[in-house]
């Protein structure tokens, strides 16, 4: 009895709050700034996003419902002076999304029957690997872009998991 409660309960806080756990993490061997747009939570501050040198990695959370996309800009001041993926507007706080030419990491969280979808594409330009994991709860390879053209294990395809497993998010 207090089980089923208990589990009942967990449920309700699930849907209730809702929020997909997302892990950048940077394998390049130098600094990548992550984008994202619309805009995503650091901690409970809205970001565009932000500097994070090779090898770290950094949590965000999406926000329930999330339908946007996130990429990887390189070569990037303070400023959010970039060589590659510079957002238009925003700066480093990306507020507009980028001229064409990063690789995407596309995502649409509960978009129909509690999946999740999404794809990484280099269909409209190719700056850096980008591969995306789902979390545990999910037994759906990693799909990823190696390269320009959507040439990559799923690059291009759109694969579904159930919402609220989370995922990572790699460069390189
Ligand atoms: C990180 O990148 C290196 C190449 O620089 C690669 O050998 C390694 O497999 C990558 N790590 C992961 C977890 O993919
Ligand atoms: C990024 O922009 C959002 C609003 O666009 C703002 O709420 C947030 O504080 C900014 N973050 C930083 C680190 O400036
Ligand atoms: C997200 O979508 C679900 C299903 O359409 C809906 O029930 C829920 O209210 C939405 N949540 C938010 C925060 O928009």
């Amino acid at each position: 009895m207090f089980a089923q409660a208990a589990s009942l309960l967990t449920i309700f806080v699930a849907s209730a709050t809702a929020l997909t756990t997302v892990s950048i993490f940077n394998n390049c061997t130098q600094q990548v700034d992550p984008a994202f747009t619309p805009q995503v939570l650091l901690g409970s501050v809205p970001t565009g996003g932000f500097p994070l040198a090779a090898h770290l990695t950094q949590v965000v959370t999406f926000p329930a419902n999330y339908s946007g996309r996130a990429w990887g800009r390189t070569g990037c001041n303070a400023q959010g002076v970039c060589a590659t993926g510079q957002c238009f507007t925003g700066g480093e706080n990306c507020t507009s999304p980028a001229p064409a030419g990063p690789t995407l990491a596309q995502f649409t969280i509960n978009g129909f029957a509690a999946l999740d979808f999404f794809n990484p594409t280099s269909g409209e330009g190719f700056n850096l690997p980008v591969t995306i994991k789902p979390g545990s709860g999910c037994s759906t390879a990693p799909v990823g872009c190696t390269a320009a053209n959507n040439v990559g294990p799923g690059c291009g395809d759109t694969t579904t998991c159930p919402t609220g497993v989370g995922y990572t998010i790699q460069f390189c």
